[in-house]
């Protein structure tokens, strides 16, 4: 099978790629070819495995030429980080949300021409909460909880999740979304990521260096490690339709606030913590 990692030179997307690798199939098929897609270029380790091919460039660039080159498999995991999308709102706009609808048109018509839609698994985030002080979170956050992103990132991820939900129901793609954690600890240099302290608070300290966490030390908030983070992104692809939790009965009141996406968000809700989905 022919998968394509989108950011598959970036933190996640690189140990994404090296799992799968390691495993050699995914959802029972053999994996032959490994299309990582990033405006840098994977670690030497990722490029020197036969069944790797790097893809450089700016996303929006690429889309066209994967429209004649289907793929059994998307990890859609580009994107600028929340911190960048508050600096730069252009850049957010273009490298989230014009570069997945892009994308999404991209594996639309390669299914036209195949017959056999692409499935995805977008790497939405916890951002999508907020949360917003006039609708407070509940003590348990799930699939269901409504999203009131309060950031031009979370706004993004929220509105790739729609999208994706909408090319599923059209039969486009087979889409899903996980709604990330802060995944923790990022090696190396901070990144543009207001929740980049989460890792920082961790990383200088073992090195050293002095590191000033900017939150009150009682704030909580979800996190999970890289190779958790890699798991459950395999889980939400290899997870047949049937096994997203069916809707619970709610009251009408409950109803309104009921959020479709791309088949459900990461399985398993995480505790309520102190403006922890604002990251
Ligand atoms: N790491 C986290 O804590 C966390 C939490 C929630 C959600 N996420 C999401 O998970 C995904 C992976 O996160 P990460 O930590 O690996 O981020 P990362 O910044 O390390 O990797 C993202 C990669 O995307 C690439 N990229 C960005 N814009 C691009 C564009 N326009 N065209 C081509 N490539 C582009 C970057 O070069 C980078 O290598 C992202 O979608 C992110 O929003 C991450």
């Amino acid at each position: 099978m022919k998968i394509l990692i989108t950011g598959g030179g970036g933190f996640v997307g690189a140990r994404l790629a090296r799992t799968l690798l390691a495993r050699n199939e995914l959802n029972g098929q053999t994996i032959t070819t490994l299309v990582l897609a990033d405006q840098v270029a994977p670690p030497a380790d990722l490029l020197a495995d036969t069944r790797v091919q790097a893809r450089t460039g700016a996303l929006l660039a690429q889309c066209e030429a994967f429209s004649t080159e289907p793929f059994d498999g998307v990890f859609h995991l580009a994107s600028a980080v929340s911190g960048e999308c508050e600096l730069d709102f252009d850049l957010g706009m273009r490298s989230n949300l014009d570069s997945t609808r892009t994308l999404l048109d991209a594996l639309r018509r390669a299914a036209q021409s195949s017959g056999k839609p692409s499935r995805l698994v977008f790497s939405s985030s916890v951002a999508v909460f907020g949360p917003d002080a006039s609708a407070p979170l509940p003590g348990l956050v799930a699939d269901d909880t409504l999203p009131a992103p309060q950031t031009s990132y979370g706004v993004q991820k929220l509105i790739c999740e729609h999208l994706g939900a909408d090319y599923t129901r059209k039969g486009f793609i087979d889409g899903r979304a996980a709604r990330l954690m802060t995944v923790t600890v990022r090696p190396g240099r901070p990144n543009g990521a207001a929740s980049s302290f989460f890792s920082g608070i961790i990383r200088e300290p073992l090195a050293g260096v002095e590191s000033v966490c900017p939150v009150h030390d009682q704030v909580s908030h979800p996190v999970s490690s890289p190779a958790r983070a890699v798991e459950g992104l395999i889980a939400v692809y290899e997870a047949s339709r049937s096994l997203w939790r069916p809707p619970r009965p709610e009251p009408a009141r409950t109803q309104r606030a009921r959020v479709r996406h791309a088949g459900g968000a990461a399985r398993g809700g995480w505790q309520r913590g102190a403006r922890s989905g604002a990251f």
